[in-house]
């Protein structure tokens, strides 16, 4: 064995023990006569010491040693004296007095400190990952990712959901991404897709009598990336059979709570809270709602319609409407602020910013002269104000929800600042389930195509099919969607009326899920289930900011790995084996 101890381990019950001890040298100070070094492994760090009494040899050797570099300490545990001792560190009370010493591997000066770390240049920290690795935090984020996930299974498997691992070299399985392409060199000329999510894997296995799947899956999807985005990211994918929405929220509840309160030690309870779709786009401007941040919008048009502000009349007139939110403790929001928010909306395209800040018993506002004290009382927020204000926008609904949400962000940014560690989580259900695409000129689904609608609402196929609603549920966790799912289609018919309602057209759907609409008629079980996106689900529960910090080896905004420097080009052989012609010019 090459230690006795980790770095992390020695205390006052070890004291002349003889101990060894492997590690990096972290730190190193040379005190006259004396010289200590830290030594550092991923479970901590101890101190280790030497003067020329304890041995004159090593005492020379260790000079030479730099940060990073590799060793390993044989020594004899001592009490450290009272003024060094560091009650902030397990190993604070004692050091390690230096009887041999092995330098097992020297290194390179870093190309960046790790305790500077947070101020280095992100390729450069990819570059050398292995080294960024070293930081408690990257390396503890790692751990912390990693018995989460222990945790999700050992709940999984104990709910009797079976662990099934899907094809990575598959058909392509639409998510709203594009797809990551393989070439196949048996078949020349076609192609494999790599999974955007196990979809439609999971639903054949229901339909294969699994009854519970569940896998940790890599989802692979070409898509712009950004903070929470990366092309290929891990899923807590599961599927039940005989379910309804209710039975997988709960479920899903059940192994977050106990996941999270074993990995990271926090106390969540459950169930969590609910929105509707429409309640959410009304009153936070989006489906994923910030549940931290207390500011909900309220439609003003009735109150506005009656007012003499000529300019808000007419934007009623036109079919637009009047909505806005009340901030109320604005007391830090100063008329500068407001003048910046104003000229924000306008660089925005954007009418204007209204706004009417109450006093006890005043208001100030551009619109003080034309608004009466009904009005003023009907505006007023509820409860307590005293220094509370009301933002508010006209025109049409989508452009005021737009610009309500960046006044939102500029506000929660000044007046609100939601504290670490809180965590909110909401379900939000009762989607529609087709949205209009303006591009394609078509209608396109919102979550995937295998989504259920709501069975009242299959007549709508026919009469309108943009009204009718899903059964699918979205998890929201502080303002960032963790996960979704739906009860899927479980009906031929309806699955082809899904396609041919986004524009498919028969022989594409045919070539493309021929096999599922297949399967559908061979007693498939009604089924649904979810996917949580693993790495943003760490990314919060850690405190980050973004989902690189939670995977080991991650992708830069263009999607490129520094370290190995992939993608990279190919040797030429294997193109002309796949039957593969590049057509761009080699740059010089
Ligand atoms: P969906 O597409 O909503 O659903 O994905 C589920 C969750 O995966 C995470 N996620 C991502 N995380 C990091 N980088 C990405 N590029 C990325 N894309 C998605 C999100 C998201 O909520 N098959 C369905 C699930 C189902 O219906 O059961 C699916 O994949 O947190």
């Amino acid at each position: 064995m090459l230690r006795s101890h980790t770095c992390g381990e020695l205390n006052k019950t070890h004291l002349g023990g003889k101990v060894t001890l492997c590690g990096w040298v972290n730190s190193m100070r040379d005190h006259g006569g004396v010289t200590f070094f830290d030594i550092r492994d991923r479970y901590g760090i101890t101190q280790a010491v030497c003067s020329p009494e304890d041995s004159a040899d090593i005492f020379e050797e260790i000079k030479q040693l730099r940060s990073e570099w590799v060793v390993r300490v044989e020594g004899i545990v001592s009490e450290r004296p009272a003024e060094t001792v560091n009650l902030r560190i397990q190993t604070g009370e004692i050091e390690v007095r230096v009887q041999n010493l092995k330098i097992m591997n020297p290194s390179l000066p870093l190309p960046f400190e790790l305790s500077e770390a947070g101020k280095t240049d992100e390729i450069l920290k990819l570059k050398y990952r292995y080294i960024d690795i070293r930081s408690p935090r990257l390396n503890g984020n790692l751990r912390k990712r990693a018995l989460f996930s222990h945790k999700v299974r050992e709940f999984l498997i104990k709910e009797n959901f079976t662990d099934v691992e899907t094809p990575v070299l598959t058909k392509s399985t639409p998510e709203g991404a594009r797809d990551f392409i393989v070439p196949s060199r048996l078949n020349p000329g076609n192609f494999y897709a790599l999974p955007q999510s196990p979809q439609l894997f999971k639903q054949l296995l229901m339909i294969g009598g699994i009854d519970r799947y569940f896998q940790i899956a890599k989802c692979f999807r070409d898509e712009d990336l950004r903070a929470d985005r990366q092309p290929e990211f891990t899923q807590i994918d599961m599927e039940m059979s005989f379910v309804e929405e209710d039975d997988v929220i709960a479920v899903t509840e059940r192994m977050l709570k106990y996941a999270i309160e074993e990995a990271f030690g926090l106390e969540i309870s459950i169930p969590f809270p609910r929105i509707t779709y429409d309640e959410s786009v009304s009153k936070y401007g989006s489906d994923t709602p910030d549940m931290r941040i207390p500011f909900e919008y309220r439609d003003l048009t009735d109150i506005f319609k009656n007012t003499g502000i000529k300019i808000l009349k007419e934007i009623i007139e036109k079919r637009g409407i009047i909505k806005g939110f009340a901030v109320a403790e604005g007391g830090s929001i100063s008329l500068k602020d407001i003048e910046n928010i104003d000229k924000l909306v306008r660089e925005a395209g954007g009418g204007g910013l209204g706004w009417i800040r109450f006093r006890t018993d005043e208001i100030q506002s551009p619109f003080k002269k034309l608004l009466d004290a009904e009005t003023i009382n009907k505006l007023k927020p509820d409860g307590k104000s005293g220094n509370s204000i009301l933002f508010f926008l006209g025109g049409k609904p989508k452009p005021v929800r737009e610009n309500l949400n960046m006044i939102k962000k500029a506000v929660a940014g000044k007046a609100f600042k939601p504290q670490a560690g809180i965590f909110k989580f909401t379900w939000v259900t009762d989607f529609p389930l087709f949205e209009y695409d303006e591009a394609e000129k078509r209608l396109q689904a919102v979550h995937h195509p295998f989504t259920s609608p709501r069975e009242e609402d299959i007549p709508k196929f026919k009469t309108g099919p943009s009204g009718m609603k899903s059964r699918a549920y979205d998890i929201v966790l502080n303002g960032i969607e963790i996960g979704g799912g739906s009860i899927r289609i479980n009906s031929r018919q309806i699955q082809e009326e899904v396609f041919k309602t986004i524009g498919v057209e028969k022989k594409v759907y045919l070539e493309r899920f021929g096999f599922l609409l297949e399967a559908l008629e061979y007693g498939a079980p009604p089924h649904g289930g979810i996917a949580m996106g693993l790495d943003r689900l760490i990314m919060l529960l850690a405190g980050e900011d973004s989902i690189r910090d939670t995977i080991a080896f991650p992708k830069t905004q263009k999607g490129a790995c520094p370290l190995t420097n992939a993608p990279g080009s190919v040797e030429e052989s294997l193109l002309k084996e796949n039957k593969i012609r590049v057509d761009i010019p080699k740059t010089e």
